[in-house]
């Protein structure tokens, strides 16, 4: 007959290191510390505490498939084994090193509106300036054409909220239907919604409990409380900082830049954000 599920958790010698069955491949500051953590909550989803940097790293991804395993943390059988990295996303040899470790990989990308996306971004380019003591070029100069005004588009922080461009290449290998993609916006304001749909996609019983959430009016954020009388969790300070005051003259151009790209991310995912 069936061994009632969990079974294999009162049996030690079912512990192993196993290789990710899902990866978090990004993006770069649209709330990827707040979906691994709050995934965490699931009873079957365990994840490495680390970012891996395996795939997108050469020196890292030569070690190799053994190495990268045993770095993962003792699971059981009926748990999922989750790493986030999110430099994956834009990294363009990491689509086909995942693919060759495993085909049939589940993989999740979090988006949120690209013009947060890059205030975030240059937010976090200043804080870590500012530790060391620096200041970071003004934005304007970064992300404007000296010339013209216009958007440059070959600045970093731009390029990565081009989301098209490089979701485009992971549709090359993966099937639209072995990605899931999180709304980063809505992760912000109804963190439970956004999980309940990745335990459907990850074929999970819903089990992270909605207690698990509150919202903490200093931060404004939600933060966790793993159980009932347990301490409350807050990401670091080092998420959900005030972002820098941009003028509205250069979010609009953002905005508008944006526009097109947006648009056909739309088409190939099937699937509309409400960013304006
Ligand atoms: P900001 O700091 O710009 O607000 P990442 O972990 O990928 O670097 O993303 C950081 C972003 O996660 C933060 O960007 C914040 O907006 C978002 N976030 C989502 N849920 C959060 C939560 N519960 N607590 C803190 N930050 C959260």
């Amino acid at each position: 007959g069936h061994l009632p599920p969990g079974r294999d958790r009162y049996n030690s010698s079912s512990l192993a290191h196993r290789l990710p069955q899902c990866i978090i491949i990004g993006a770069r500051k649209c709330g990827t510390r707040a979906l691994i953590e709050f995934l965490k909550l699931h009873p079957q989803i365990i994840s490495p505490n680390d970012e891996m940097h395996f795939f997108s790293n050469d020196t890292n991804y030569k070690l190799g498939f053994e190495w990268y395993r045993k770095k993962m943390p003792l699971s059981y059988p009926d748990q999922i084994t989750i790493e986030k990295t999110p430099k994956y996303f834009i990294s363009v040899i990491s689509p086909s090193r995942i693919h060759r470790m495993n085909s049939s990989i589940k993989l999740i990308a979090i988006l949120r509106h690209p013009t947060t996306r890059v205030i975030s971004d240059y937010t976090q380019i200043c804080a870590n300036k500012q530790s060391k003591n620096e200041t970071a070029e003004p934005f304007e100069l970064r992300a404007l054409d000296k010339q013209t005004g216009h958007i440059n588009p070959v600045y970093k922080a731009t390029q990565i909220s081009m989301y098209h461009l490089h979701i485009s290449r992971w549709l090359q290998l993966f099937p639209l239907n072995q990605l899931h993609i999180v709304d980063g916006d809505n992760l912000i304001l109804n963190p439970l919604e956004e999980i309940r749909k990745i335990e459907q996609f990850l074929n999970l019983p819903h089990l992270v409990n909605p207690d698990s959430f509150y919202y903490n009016s200093t931060r404004g954020f939600y933060c966790m409380r793993k159980t009932k009388t347990g301490p409350e969790q807050c990401l670091g300070a080092n998420k959900g900082r005030k972002h820098v005051n941009l003028s509205k003259k250069v979010i609009t151009k953002l905005n508008k830049f944006f526009k097109p790209h947006n648009e056909q991310l739309y088409k190939l995912i099937g699937r509309r954000f409400p960013w304006r």
